[in-house]
């Protein structure tokens, strides 16, 4: 069976759609969804009906939590912090209830899924270099660890301790422990403004790096007609 696993969707609903289309067109049944559905972009209520519609499995990520007051903003730079009272503002109870009731870790059959990382997951730490990644490997007990929160796409394994990089990768038959990143579907910041996603299927146990593209002018003009911070749109077109 293929699943999408997905995150990072920061409420871009031209993105989600995009990414959901291309999924299916590849033969996805399932989609994962590793948090961070709202926060910086104009449609936050539409990606959580959305993400409620493909009956998504769904984990919490930091601003799902800074959106109904789960967690502590004043560490937020101030346009992460202005977008987060914004979106706040935007949900109905039962989307605020929605993002409360997320757990922040899942366990699905060799995956496991979380936004930031395996070691206090509701601190919110960063996997970003072979250290933070040995010490989430060495608490992970399936074979392959999915994660968000960095918005750049990047793989960290047990054997070959180092990040790989996505230009020379597209795929990858999995045998080791391997903790991946799947990157953002509605704000990356490798430099590439695609949306990132992942396609895993479990009969091959193989991962698939996607990268899809969006109607990234329709996203930047509802970010600024709503009146969030002009660099919450200038960033889609470069994916910084
Ligand atoms: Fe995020």
């Amino acid at each position: 069976m293929k699943y999408a696993i997905i995150s990072d969707i920061h409420g871009n609903i031209e993105a989600l759609t995009a990414v959901i289309k291309h999924a299916k067109s590849k033969g996805v049944k399932k989609f994962f969804c590793l948090g961070d559905i709202v926060g910086y972009g104009a449609n936050p209520s539409e990606c959580i009906q959305k993400i409620l519609e493909i009956k998504a499995i769904c984990i919490a990520g930091n601003h799902d939590h800074a959106a109904i007051g789960l967690t502590d903003i004043s560490f937020f730079n101030l346009h992460a912090k202005t977008a987060a009272m914004w979106t706040s503002e935007m949900l109905s109870e039962d989307e605020i209830n929605f993002l409360k009731d997320l757990p922040l870790v899942i366990r699905h059959d060799e995956l496991t899924l979380v936004h930031s990382a395996l070691d206090e997951p509701v601190k919110w730490h960063y996997i970003l270099n072979d250290s933070d990644a040995a010490k989430n490997i060495e608490l992970l007990e399936t074979m392959i660890c999915f994660i968000g929160h960095s918005h750049i796409p990047c793989m960290f394994q047990e054997q070959y301790n180092s990040r790989a990089l996505f230009d020379f990768l597209d795929h990858l038959t999995i045998s080791q422990k391997s903790i991946i990143n799947v990157g953002s579907v509605g704000q990356p910041r490798d430099g590439d403004p695609r949306s990132s996603y992942v396609i895993y299927d479990d009969s091959s146990k193989t991962v698939y790096f996607e990268r899809v593209e969006y109607d990234i002018e329709k996203a930047q003009q509802k970010i600024l007609k709503a009146g969030l911070p002009t660099i919450l749109a200038n960033r889609l077109l470069i994916g910084k």
